[in-house]
């Protein structure tokens, strides 16, 4: 495991195809295209219409357009977005992108209580060993923010069901998407139970 992480972290060290491309879309033209967007994902980016429709706003840039173009492609596989995206061009994916990274992400509150708090903190910063998992600190940040120029994705204060969704679809290998980062969420969520899975995406909610 730990040797699977410093393979990951050899392979980050090289610049991505996309970093050459690079982050530059225009927030403005985002805003004109965003209309149908916000009849799922709210007004201000951090409403969706269900517990499992992600917080767009405040999210960074290359992590959206990197998954936006993996929704297009088909290699995210996402129902609810069928058709969405059709005819758009990368430089529409990078507007949409930079659009909804400018806007203020929106705080949550974790529900759970000091036990389960406590427990969830304790993997998010330290992991847990005993298993080989790694500690989301490391790449989310401690407040949960990411790692906006890796495109490590913000996690504070998505809704809950949305989380626990998808670290299940990382554990049962539903969720590839991570592929060009080595797999490492698929690796991080393997051995995580639905007991673990849960406390955290609690814990990330309030994370801010
Ligand atoms: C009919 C509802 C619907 C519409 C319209 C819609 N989305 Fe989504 N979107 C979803 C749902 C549901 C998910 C997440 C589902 C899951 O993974 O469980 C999602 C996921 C996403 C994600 C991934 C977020 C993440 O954190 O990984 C992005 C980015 C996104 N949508 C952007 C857009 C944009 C841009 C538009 C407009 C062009 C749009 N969506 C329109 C329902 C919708
Ligand atoms: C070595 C770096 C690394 C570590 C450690 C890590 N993550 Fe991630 N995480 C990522 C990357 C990169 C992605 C985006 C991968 C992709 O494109 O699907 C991601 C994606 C996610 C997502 C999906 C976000 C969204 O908006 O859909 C969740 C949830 C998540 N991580 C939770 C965690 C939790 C909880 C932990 C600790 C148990 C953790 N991560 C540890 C790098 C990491």
């Amino acid at each position: 495991m730990v040797f699977r992480f410093l393979l990951t972290f050899t392979v980050l060290a090289l610049p991505s195809v996309w970093s050459v491309v690079n982050a530059m879309g225009d927030p403005s033209r985002g805003e004109a295209q965003a209309m149908v967007c916000a009849a799922c994902h709210g007004q201000d980016g951090a409403s969706g219409i269900a517990p499992n429709y992600p917080n767009l706003a405040g999210q960074n840039e290359k992590y959206l357009f990197n998954q936006l173009k993996m929704i297009a492609s088909g290699e995210r596989v996402l129902v609810e977005m069928t058709g969405q995206l059709i005819g758009k061009s990368e430089q529409d994916l990078w507007d949409l992108s930079a659009y909804y990274a400018n806007l203020p992400s929106k705080a949550g509150a974790s529900a759970g209580n000091d036990e389960e708090l406590e427990k969830a903190a304790s993997i998010y910063r330290g992991g847990i060993a005993r298993k080989g998992v790694a500690a989301c600190t490391a790449c989310h940040s401690p407040s949960g923010k990411g790692n906006s120029q890796a495109g490590y994705p913000s996690l504070a204060g998505q809704p809950v069901d949305y989380t626990i969704a998808q670290l299940t679809k990382y554990r049962e290998s539903v969720r590839k998407t991570d592929e060009s980062f080595g797999g490492m969420m698929r690796g991080v969520a393997e051995t995580l139970t639905d007991t673990e899975i849960a406390i955290l995406a609690d814990y990330i909610r309030g994370l801010h």
